[in-house]
């Protein structure tokens, strides 16, 4: 096959929702559709059950299954899609994020009874910035819900988007009947049995004939009829541009665990969703169909075994092909570096491929070289940007335990933040070292591996930080700059690039910084 066409079947895309929406189940009813697997509960749910009996030993239990479902490939009537995995719990928000940096769109998990969800919010505002197409998916029909006039205006609200229902179902819980689908105006039929439901489909011609009315009865074909009327005042005309371009979002309805609707989401996704989209560097943007190679490491996956330290960096293919054994240069090390064994993605295995496409993801074994945000390529000197650091929710100071295991503790905490399990801060006025997490339960995730794979001792120490501010200034030989660096000496650090970095007390301190110092601009992402 031809080098554009393998970019034009490609579509690679991420599944956020709120825990417990149902993201496994419906990646498992998509993966069932490919053929990658062939019976339910094949995909494990990496997310951290409730009520488990220690949260840490599950995140611990959590990594082995994540190895494992970090990317999921699969083909449909000839499309090769790459789901990447998004844990949906709120402390590996930062490992979602990253994520999305390397997917082409989204599909956004709503439950239809508990409407949008915290964690539903962050994550598509974070896809809303970066004009990620997405599709809602609205799960759960089988069960009572919100109205569904009332649900998409929730959706419209909350989250900023702009939807335009292109199925829309027929009653709901106890009475629901099945599901209209606007896209291909055809009539899907709920039994509860999702071997049949995956086969009947009856095509509507005419919404005005009494077939219909055979069909789901009088009064639920009544309602039908009054209910896409109004769809149809309300909500825009379906326009792909608009989609992709991250200004209309179309939803579907379903039911995931009956395996209902999924088909009809899964059909409209290969035939809307982009193919691989260009990458903006820092000096150029770059196009899927270019020659050469380039790539970026968005995730890094530590191994395991502790006693075998090396890891997996992902690296996704922004333009031409990545090949086996052939040498590519890291961007940031200005080293050329040559893998003999790149591992694709299929289902939930991985094996060695010799060549990948744009959109694909492969991940290389690494023992050291890579952190998240590194770019390689043929041999042009050019940097991804895009995987900015968050503000972390949580600080404070890290010591080490065990004076003899100084260096071990170092070397573990430069290649933990290097697979952005946390993010650490050293502080301009004393040099001490401050952790920051997104999670509290990190800190417990950090001490484990410092001592099971570094062989080294940390305590932590408590210290009262609101929000890290990534600091910019258009003069940093102002008087005011200087003041502030002055005054505010004891609240400021460098992240691990460098970046200067003000730590907020309190939300209250932060705006009268701001007040005070009004040429300083202070971000809570870095990258502005
Ligand atoms: P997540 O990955 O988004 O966290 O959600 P997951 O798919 O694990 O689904 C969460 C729960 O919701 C699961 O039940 C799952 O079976 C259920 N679920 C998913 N889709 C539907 C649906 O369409 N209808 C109904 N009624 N339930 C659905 P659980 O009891 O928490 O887990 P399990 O014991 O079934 O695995």
């Amino acid at each position: 096959m031809k080098f554009i066409d393998e970019i034009k079947r490609r579509r690679t895309f991420g599944i956020i929702s709120h825990p417990d929406a149902g993201k496994t189940t419906l990646t498992e009813k998509l993966l069932l559709f490919g053929g990658a697997i062939q019976e339910a509960g094949a995909v494990k749910s990496n997310k951290i059950k409730k009520g488990a009996t220690s949260d840490f030993m599950e995140i611990e239990r959590q990594r082995g299954i994540s190895v494992a479902t970090s990317v999921l490939a699969f083909e449909y009537k000839g499309i090769k899609i790459n789901i990447l995995d998004t844990p949906g719990h709120k402390d590996f928000a930062e490992d979602t994020f990253r994520t999305l940096t390397a997917v082409d769109s989204v599909i956004v998990v709503i439950d239809v009874a508990k409407g949008v969800e915290e964690q539903t919010e962050k994550l598509v505002s974070v896809c809303r910035m970066r004009n990620i197409p997405m599709i809602v998916f609205i799960n759960k029909l089988d069960r009572e819900g919100k109205d569904a006039f009332e649900l998409l205006d929730e959706i419209e609200q909350k989250l900023g988007l702009k939807v335009t229902p292109l199925s829309f179902p027929i009653g709901m819980g106890y009475d629901f009947k099945g599901i209209y689908n606007l896209w291909e105006n055809n009539i899907n039929l709920f039994s509860g049995d999702s071997r049949k439901n995956i086969v009947e489909t009856i095509q509507v011609s005419d919404l005005a004939s009494t077939e219909l009315d055979e069909l789901i009865g009088d009064t639920a074909a009544e309602t039908l009829r009054e209910e896409l009327e109004l769809v149809q005042g309300i909500y825009p005309k379906f326009d792909k541009e608009a989609y992709q371009s991250g200004t209309l979002q179309p939803a579907f309805f379903g039911s995931a665990l009956n395996n209902f609707g999924v088909r009809e989401l899964l059909d409209c996704f290969i035939s809307i969703a982009p193919t691989p989209r260009p990458k903006e560097s820092d000096t150029r943007i770059v196009a899927p169909d270019e020659k050469d190679f380039t790539g970026f490491v968005f995730k890094i996956h530590a191994n395991m075994d502790p006693k075998h330290r090396d890891r997996l960096a992902f690296i996704k293919i922004v333009s031409g092909t990545f090949e086996r054994n052939v040498s590519y240069l890291h961007t940031r090390h200005k080293k050329k570096l040559k893998f003999s064994s790149p591992n694709a993605f299929f289902a939930e295995k991985k094996e060695i491929v010799d060549i990948s496409y744009p959109g694909d993801i492969v991940g290389l074994h690494d023992t050291g070289n890579f952190k998240i945000g590194d770019t390689l390529t043929t041999g042009e000197l050019l940097n991804y940007k895009g995987i900015p650091s968050f503000s972390p929710e949580h600080f404070r100071y890290i010591n080490n335990a065990d004076p003899m295991k100084s260096k071990q503790l170092a070397k573990g905490i430069d290649q933990l933040m290097d697979e952005g399990v946390a993010q650490l801060f050293t502080l301009e006025l004393n040099g001490r070292k401050v952790i920051g997490t997104v999670g509290a339960l990190q800190y417990e995730v950090i001490q484990y591996r410092l001592e099971h794979e570094y062989g080294a001792k940390c305590i932590y120490e408590n210290l009262n930080v609101h929000k890290a501010c990534w600091i910019q200034t258009s003069d940093t030989d102002s008087d005011e700059f200087k003041d502030f660096k002055r005054v505010k000496s004891k609240f400021l650090a460098k992240d691990k690039r460098g970046q200067l970095v003000f730590f907020a007390d309190s939300s209250f301190s932060l705006q009268m910084t701001q007040q005070k110092y009004p040429s300083i601009t202070f971000h809570l992402t870095s990258e502005f």
